[in-house]
């Protein structure tokens, strides 16, 4: 459900340590490359110790391949890590469960192991290279972006930015509470490097993206505005751009998000830090348009909070779509902002104004919401 339209990396390490490590591996089709370019620095066979920090199958589609080509002495993971890869591969190597805390001696260097349950998934954990104060921090802190750089403070900061922005809106949102909790526990450990599955490497200045995952953790409603509709006639878009152009009066950022230009990942990377959504849906057949209907199932897993919501839609005949939007927006605990605005065929003049009073309506609200988010922040509640 995520598209990746700048590419991305699947990052291994290779600590050469007494006990050569390979941090994680790749996804299947690069297991060869992995190889290759491991066999520039070292005899692959001379890898003594694989940890598999994740189990999802862009890390670890390349372990039985990679097992088979190294005869490592031992691989970890953890124990839900273990169980995940039996189920997935199906094979009988006997791998070693690591517990939280866990240290794993390799020789002059030490491994230690936390685990990041549900950090995305049930196995997940992170490892962290003592002496080099190194965190391999698996999926966290990563972002799909393919660069010619390989570290962060070599590459763009806006770009990673909102790359690492939408990593987290579409990853790790509906785990907030979880990655709160994490982050108050690596504050006990000192990082000077964070070193993620995916995309650039943080070797200088790593609280950065600790500092954005902590904002975002919080999701603190922003004084911020996304319309995301789609038109069959152009009257659903017509009904858009008056919302938009109350909320603009009022002075709100306010993103109008077309669903026939703007993926489902990409606004729900603007959701992520916006106070308020408005959605927009044509009727078809007595229900919503099956793009709004997609968007919807999307958003609903990834659980936003703290959003005032607000629903549109122009109909022909019966015109259930703005209603039945508005049903899901309050399932998912949103604040609702007027009732749902519902137009027949073509917008007119008062039409419009009416949707021009939405936009006003929804950026008094979202202002109002943004003080008391503020007030609350300062006060500490
Ligand atoms: Fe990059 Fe959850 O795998």
């Amino acid at each position: 459900g995520y598209t990746t339209n700048r590419g991305t990396t699947y990052n291994a390490y290779l600590i050469l340590a007494d006990k050569i490590t390979l941090i994680d591996t790749v996804k299947s089709p690069f297991k060869d490359e992995l190889l290759s370019r491991i066999a520039s620095v070292i005899n692959p066979v001379d890898i003594d110790y694989i940890i598999s920090n994740h189990a999802e199958m862009d890390h670890s589609g390349a372990l039985p391949a990679i097992i088979e080509a190294v005869k490592p002495e031992k691989v970890f993971a953890s124990a839900n890590g273990v169980k995940a890869l039996r189920e997935h591969f199906h094979f009988d190597y006997e791998l070693v469960a690591v517990q939280d805390g866990d240290t794993l001696d390799i020789g002059n260097l030490t491994l230690k192991f936390l685990e990041t349950r549900m950090l995305h998934w049930p196995d997940s954990m992170v490892t962290y290279l003592v002496e080099d104060e190194l965190l391999f921090s698996q999926d966290g802190f990563g972002m799909h972006l393919a660069h010619s750089k390989r570290f962060a403070d070599e590459t763009e900061l806006d770009l990673m930015l909102y790359e690492a922005k939408k990593y987290y809106a579409n990853i790790l949102l509906p785990y907030s509470g979880l990655v709160a909790k994490l982050l108050e526990r690596i504050k006990g450990l000192s990082i000077k490097t964070i070193a993620p599955d995916h995309g650039p490497i943080w070797r200088k200045e790593p609280e950065t993206i600790v500092r954005w995952y902590r904002q975002w953790a919080e999701q603190q409603p922003g004084r911020k505005l996304v319309i995301a509709y789609d038109t069959m006639w152009h009257s659903t878009a017509l009904m858009a751009q008056a919302i938009a152009d109350g909320a603009m009066e009022s002075g709100v950022d306010t993103k109008v998000m077309p669903l026939r230009a703007s993926d489902r990942s990409a606004i729900m990377t603007e959701i992520l830090d916006a106070g308020a959504v408005a959605i927009g849906s044509p009727t078809i057949n007595n229900g919503l348009f099956p793009t709004i209907a997609d968007l919807l199932t999307y958003m609903k897993g990834l659980k936003p909070r703290n959003k005032v919501g607000a629903t549109f839609g122009s109909y022909g005949w019966s015109g259930e779509a703005s209603s039945i939007i508005a049903q899901e927006l309050h399932g998912m605990g949103w604040e609702l902002v007027g009732e749902p605005l519902r137009v027949k065929f073509v917008p007119d003049d008062a039409a419009k104004q009416k949707c021009r009073d939405l936009g006003r309506l929804i950026a008094t609200r979202v202002s109002e919401k943004c003080n008391d988010a503020g007030k609350a922040s300062a006060s500490g509640d």
